[in-house]
């Protein structure tokens, strides 16, 4: 294995075998408000919506999360199977592995073929710096290739760049590559954190460029400083392993980065919410405070990694009590539900 596809081995295996959850989980301080008395029948609610102008048959997409070492191909095709079944969207994980090394582009290609609504390649911001626009369209455009992609999420994830021992943070000139790949490519370009969230200042410069969403990744679940943490540690580096610890609930609480990038952006454009999303509740008070979807990455790891019933079933429950919360808030479209009452504590 070459050096990144043991970094995306180690990442799966760590988050699977630690607890690398942010220390608090902020959907815990959203509370909707019940209706006691909905006036709707439960077998009536639609989940259906759209992202990109892709429908979809639930307001839900599979983050980005693998792809680039062998094991990720069956976490992918499973992901991708029951994206598939439930006709919501899906991403990958950062694309470059398969770049570097073409032996390794079926583990993001095997859902090419698969009819997913939205299917979502990926990039991390720092290779755009690295590449300069020519190449960054070039490369882009393969990784779009590579699974038929209807959108391309460009990852900002200089918290773990910053904490991990082999990272390159270097962030100098990003924001005008991520503009000026907006500009060149035809398809959507949404700009994607990775757990630290997306501040209002950092969605109000987004907001002048042609980007067509924003996940804004936030704090609350899967935390990358605390994957390092533990990286650091199996590799016997003392340094990196304490900066992991110190940094592990660095970013902006999920809830928070959704209402600021929404208010940032005027909600001219989508807003998804990803990070610490647990089950059907989390994903019902992500829409009713703004969010467009809810994403879902570490929830999904463990069943992906187990079989396809067990990742069917998860999603199965997720959206079933997506359902069930709009039920008691009496809304039977995705649409309603957008205006329900929610009180946020923090
Ligand atoms: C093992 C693992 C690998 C990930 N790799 C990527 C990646 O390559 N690109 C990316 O944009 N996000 C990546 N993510 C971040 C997720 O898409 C998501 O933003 C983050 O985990 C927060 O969501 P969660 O709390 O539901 O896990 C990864 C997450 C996990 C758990």
């Amino acid at each position: 294995m070459d050096q990144i596809e043991s970094r995306k081995d180690e990442h799966v295996r760590i988050a699977l075998e630690e607890d690398v959850r942010a220390s608090y989980n902020f959907w815990d301080d959203v509370v909707l408000t019940h209706n006691a008395l909905p006036e709707i029948n439960k077998d009536k609610i639609s989940l259906d919506t759209s992202l990109f102008h892709k429908p979809l048959k639930a307001p839900i997409i599979i983050s980005g999360m693998t792809g680039g070492y062998h094991k990720a191909e069956k976490i992918n095709e499973r992901l991708g199977e029951a994206a598939e079944y439930f006709q919501i969207g899906m991403g990958v994980g950062s694309q470059r592995a398969a770049l570097e090394n073409p032996s390794l582009k079926k583990t993001y290609s095997i859902i090419k073929d698969l009819d997913i609504p939205l299917k979502i390649a990926n990039i991390g911001a720092s290779q755009l710096v690295i590449w300069g626009h020519q190449r960054t369209v070039e490369e882009v455009q393969r990784i779009i290739e590579m699974i038929n992609a209807d959108a391309v999420a460009v990852c900002l994830n200089f918290l773990q760049e910053v904490i991990q021992f082999e990272g390159e943070a270097e962030a100098k000139g990003c924001l005008e590559q991520i503009k000026l790949l907006a500009d060149a490519i035809d398809i959507p370009i949404m700009v994607k954190e990775s757990g630290a969230g997306i501040s209002f200042e950092v969605a109000n410069r987004l907001a002048h460029t042609n980007i067509a969403a924003i996940d804004v990744g936030g704090m609350s679940g899967t935390s990358f400083a605390a994957i390092e943490h533990y990286r650091a540690k199996m590799h016997f580096d003392q340094l990196h392993a304490r900066g992991g610890k110190t940094f592990w609930n660095w970013g902006i609480p999920t809830p928070q980065s959704v209402i600021d990038a929404g208010e940032a952006t005027d909600w001219s454009i989508p807003i998804i919410a990803t990070g610490g999303i647990r089950n059907g509740l989390d994903a019902a008070k992500a829409l009713a405070i703004g969010a467009r979807c809810a994403g879902v990455a570490y929830a999904l790891l463990a069943p992906a990694m187990k079989s396809k019933q067990e990742t069917l079933f998860e999603l199965d429950a997720l959206l079933k009590e997506l359902r069930a919360a709009m039920f008691l808030t009496g809304n039977d479209s995705i649409e309603a539900f957008s205006e329900v009452e929610a009180t946020v504590w923090m």
